[in-house]
């Protein structure tokens, strides 16, 4: 009698904690997912391993969305496309895709990016190819858009580096907040006061913000760490991480591929 009350014990207690477990996973997963908003990439195969080994070590559950210019300046435009379609299907299309199919965009860039672009075409592979001409310009999820350069007119890329030039974009924002890479240099700009330092923010529902969360593969603020951001979609906060990376492995692949020099010199400034 005593063993068959002793199994029943341990069946009880067996199913308790595996109910409890799957409670806790299903909380975990619909209430602490982080949103880890990548933008950039550009090529660099080094920084962007370095984001996914940040990822794999992260203790929450997490999802990526990418806002484009995984391609052009780099030496590894085929290699990041392929890992971030492998991870995502939330990628918006950035001004470095969309030179991909138009030809004439090309005098719109820089002679550095227009060379870049045009090696980048001829190693690109039709599926990469393919792809990249279905990319949509911006991804709306309830009050949050995600889009590569600005909220006001995406397709105009225009850059968002500071506070003056974020407040034009704020005044004709329709969501609560948006998220946007393009000019490399990472910032947080809210309509009204922010809370919190300025690199991890709890941002107000009531309020319009725009993150920029930075460069991964070519970091133009004076740091050559990349850059990205965390956002908890629970308690509406926003963290820019910033971390090191072996950019001289990119710099000598650079050198290799016969790309402009400036391109890898640009990595170690930070510029
Ligand atoms: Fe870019």
């Amino acid at each position: 009698m005593q063993t068959i009350l002793l199994v029943f014990k341990v069946l009880f207690y067996s199913m308790h904690f595996y109910n409890n477990k799957r409670i806790y996973k299903l909380i975990r997963k619909y209430h602490t997912m982080k949103i880890v908003v990548i933008s950039d990439i550009h090529g660099n195969l080094e920084a962007l391993n370095r984001v996914l080994e940040y990822i794999e070590n992260m203790e929450d559950e997490n999802r990526i969305v990418c806002l484009g210019d995984i391609i052009g300046y780099g030496p590894d435009p085929a290699e990041c496309f392929k890992i971030v379609e492998s991870l995502t299907d939330k990628i918006c299309l950035g001004n470095h895709e969309y030179a991909i199919p138009e030809e004439d965009f090309d005098y719109q860039m820089t002679m550095c990016a227009r060379e870049a672009i045009r090696w980048t075409r001829g190693i690109l592979g039709e599926e990469n190819s393919e792809a990249i001409s279905r990319l949509p310009i911006q991804i709306e999820e309830d009050n949050v858009l995600y889009v590569h350069a600005s909220p006001d007119d995406p397709m105009q890329w225009k850059y968002i580096t500071n506070a003056r030039n974020a407040y034009s974009s704020l005044i004709e924002m329709k969501h609560s907040l948006c998220f946007v890479g393009h000019s490399h240099i990472p910032g947080i700009y809210a309509y009204n006061e922010l809370q919190g330092d300025s690199n991890k923010v709890t941002l107000s529902r009531d309020d319009k913000t725009i993150v920029n969360v930075g460069s991964i593969g070519q970091p133009r603020d004076g740091s050559p760490m990349l850059s990205f951001a965390v956002f908890d979609d629970d308690n509406w906060s926003v963290e820019i991480i910033r971390l090191e990376y072996d950019y001289q492995e990119t710099m000598a692949k650079i050198e290799k591929a016969n790309l402009p020099l400036f391109l890898a010199e640009r990595l170690a400034r930070g510029a």
